[in-house]
């Protein structure tokens, strides 16, 4: 059964995962770096991984509470679809990251994509260039789309900062180049097609939508940080058809992200159009989601006679529907 993807199919380098499910970034093990992680859960069994984004400095994050439901294996049990959490990229920022952190990622076995954050296309130009030739990871996915930083969402809201951002990254680097999308914006195909023109090699769609709850008794946010980003069953529909439209528009692979918490979800985003999927909010509720995900995926080939999952890319069947 052939699982293997490329996500850049026009780069000479190419970024070949052994199968289209890989960890969203932020939801690495319980911080996102891969606390947690046991030695019995191989990696290397997975397409990739991302740890969180960093930033060029360390960040402490935003203040507690951080997560709403508190639990999200709790919450995903009683049937509940609304997580919002607003860590604020709290992160060792890109120098910790690449002393201390990127020798154990180059152990995982699997592929590992950097993901960076960035205030300015300069700052996106200095950090890429700062990672430029350590080992441990063979991507890029630029987080143009954070909604729980100031700012955070800025590059991803603006086609004319999103192409500035990928340029930067593009003119410093030769690896892979995944630009992170944001749910939020009026057009993705417009932002979509700045990114693919300044060099992106993938798009990744997508990620939190900006979100708020109330507790009525206290009247409280319940959120420190007053908003926060949804993630979960909530965001699949919306995230599948930004997938769906993003895929009608551009020529690029797209990693469809949101929601995902069955091979069924990950069939329904590569059916939309997308050529590998991210687990995100499933991982904090069960480290091992994306390992029964890749299972599931693999049964559903099986069963459906399917010899090669890129077959799948795209599938949908709409012509009854135009
Ligand atoms: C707790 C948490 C932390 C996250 N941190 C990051 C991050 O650092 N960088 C990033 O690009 N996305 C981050 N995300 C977004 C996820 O990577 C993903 O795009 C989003 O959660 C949607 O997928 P899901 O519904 O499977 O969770 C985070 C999500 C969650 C729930």
């Amino acid at each position: 059964m052939g699982l293997s993807v490329d996500l850049a199919p026009r780069n000479p380098n190419h970024l070949w995962l052994t199968n289209p499910v890989m960890i969203a970034s932020g939801t690495f093990g319980y911080d996102g770096y891969g606390r947690g992680i046991t030695p019995d859960m191989d990696l290397s069994q997975l397409g990739a991984v991302i740890p969180k984004t960093v930033t060029r400095l360390p960040r402490e994050g935003n203040p507690e509470p951080r997560w709403d439901p508190p639990s999200y294996r709790q919450a995903l049990q009683d049937g509940e679809f609304i997580l919002l959490n607003s860590i604020g990229l709290a992160n060792p920022g890109i120098e910790g990251a690449l002393t201390d952190l990127t020798p154990l990622w180059a152990e995982y076995g699997t592929t590992v994509v950097l993901s960076l954050s960035a205030d300015s296309a300069d700052q996106f130009a200095e950090m890429t260039a700062m990672a430029e030739g350590v080992r441990g990871f063979q991507a890029m996915e630029l987080n143009l789309s954070c909604p729980n930083i100031e700012n955070g969402a800025m590059f991803g809201h603006s086609p004319k900062l999103t192409a500035a951002a990928v340029k930067a990254v593009r003119a410093n680097t030769a690896l892979p180049v995944l630009a992170k999308l944001a749910p939020n914006v009026p057009d993705v195909t417009e932002i979509a097609r700045a990114a693919v023109d300044a060099g992106a090699d993938a798009l990744t769609i997508s990620n939190t939508i900006p979100a708020m709850r109330i507790d009525v008794e206290t009247r409280r946010p319940v959120l420190g940080a007053i908003t926060g980003g949804l993630s979960g069953p909530g965001l699949r529909p919306v995230s599948m058809a930004m997938v769906y439209r993003t895929a009608q528009a551009v020529d690029v692979p797209i990693v469809g992200v949101g929601g995902i918490f069955s091979g069924e979800h990950a069939v329904e985003y590569l059916l939309a159009g997308a050529t590998a999927v991210q687990v995100g909010s499933a991982n904090l509720a069960d480290l091992w989601a994306p390992f029964r995900i890749l299972d599931q995926l693999r049964s559903f080939l099986g069963e459906s006679g399917i010899t090669d999952v890129s077959d799948l890319t795209g599938a949908v069947d709409i012509r009854a529907l135009e």
